[in-house]
This record gives C-alpha cells, structure tokens and sequence, in this order.
C-alpha cells in the first residue's frame, strides 16, 4: 500500500513522514520508561533477597558470563540459584535498558530536535547511564558500602525522572500535531 499520491509534492511527503515519527516515538520513549522502571524493581528486588553480592566479580558472574550454563558454579556458590539469577538478570536487564536509553536519545534529536524539551531530557537520561554503570558495578566491588549503594538509587531516580519528561513531551508534541479530523 503507498502512502504518498502521485500529486503529493516532495515537501508534502517529507511533512508527511515527519508527522508519522512522533508516534513512534512517543511509543519507544514509552517503552524504555517501563523498562527503567521494572529494572529499578528488580533491583530493589535483588537487594531485598541480600543477593547484592551473589555474583561477587563484575562485569562477570564468577568469571562467565552465563553462570547457568555451568551447573557446578552454580551449585558451589554461597548463594541460592534464585539470588544468583536475581543479579545475573539485574546487570542483563541493566544492558537492554542501557540501549533502548541510546536508542530513546539518538532517535529524539533525529526527530524531535526542535522540540527541545524531549532531546534535553532524553540527553540527560543517556548522561546519566554511564554513571550508573560504573556506581553498579562499584556496588559489588566495594562489597555494598552504604554511600555506593544509595547514590545508585538515587541516580536511578534521576534516569526515571528524565525519562518520563521525555515520554510526556513527545506524547504531548504528538497530539499538539495530530491533522485535525476531516
Ligand atoms: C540503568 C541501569 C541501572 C539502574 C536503573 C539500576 C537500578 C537499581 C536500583 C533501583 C536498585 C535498588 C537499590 C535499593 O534498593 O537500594 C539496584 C540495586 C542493585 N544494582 Fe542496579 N541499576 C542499574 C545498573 C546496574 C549495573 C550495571 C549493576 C552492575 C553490577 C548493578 C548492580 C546492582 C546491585 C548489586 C544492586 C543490589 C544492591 C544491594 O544489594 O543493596 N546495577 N539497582
């Protein structure tokens, strides 16, 4: 199915296509919150179960990637399968959501950039991840020390925060140029 008539001039195409990213965008913008979200509570989660530490080396868990695939790591450590996978899926989940973060900014100042509001706090969001990678990481080499472990949730915060100003100004920025009904 085309979009674009035979009389549609190239100015008229690009306007339209420019119209159509915004509703994407809001839905990626979406969908990376959520996913910060749930990564917040599954670390929230880890640290509720004192499975902080159950994968004591970073960025490996003792010294694989995977330490499911080796059964006997597993079964030797000091900690439950359960707090292991707690952690595991924690830094795994912290990955994706890292990337959707970069996806979220570089899609914004390819099509939002004159709406400044979404590309500054989609920026702000990617500034802060690099941060809360290494403040995760010094989470478990310095064994949980209280400072570490609260500017983690703190930073946290500020990702949150920054994400969802991102996903209500490109909601709003959608609808301010929704075509009005014919
Ligand atoms: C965007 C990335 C990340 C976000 C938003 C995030 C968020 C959180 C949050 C909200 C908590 C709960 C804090 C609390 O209850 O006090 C937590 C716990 C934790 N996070 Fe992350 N995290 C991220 C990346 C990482 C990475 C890369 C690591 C690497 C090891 C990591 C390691 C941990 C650990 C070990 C805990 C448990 C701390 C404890 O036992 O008290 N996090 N994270």
């Amino acid at each position: 199915m085309t979009e674009h008539s035979p009389t549609d001039t190239l100015v008229e195409q690009i306007e339209q296509r420019r119209r159509r990213i915004p509703f994407r965008y809001r839905h990626l913008a979406g969908f990376t919150l959520v996913c910060t979200y749930i990564l917040m509570l599954l670390g929230a989660y880890t640290s509720a179960i004192g499975a902080g530490l159950s994968c004591p080396d970073w960025p490996t868990c003792y010294g694989t990637v995977v330490p499911f695939l080796h059964p006997e790591i597993v079964a030797s450590a000091p900690y439950t399968a359960v707090q292991i996978f707690a952690e595991w899926a924690h830094r795994g989940l912290a990955m994706v959501t890292g990337l959707l973060i970069l996806g979220t900014t570089l899609a914004a100042w390819r099509s939002h950039r004159e709406h400044r509001l979404v590309v500054w706090s989609a920026t702000l969001a990617l500034g802060f991840l690099p941060v809360q990678v290494v403040l995760g990481g010094l989470t478990v080499t310095q064994s949980l020390r209280p400072a570490i472990v609260t500017s983690h949730l703190g930073v946290a915060i500020l990702i949150l925060l920054s994400l969802q100003t991102t996903t209500l100004a490109a909601w709003y920025d959608a609808r301010e140029h929704q075509s009005p009904p014919q």
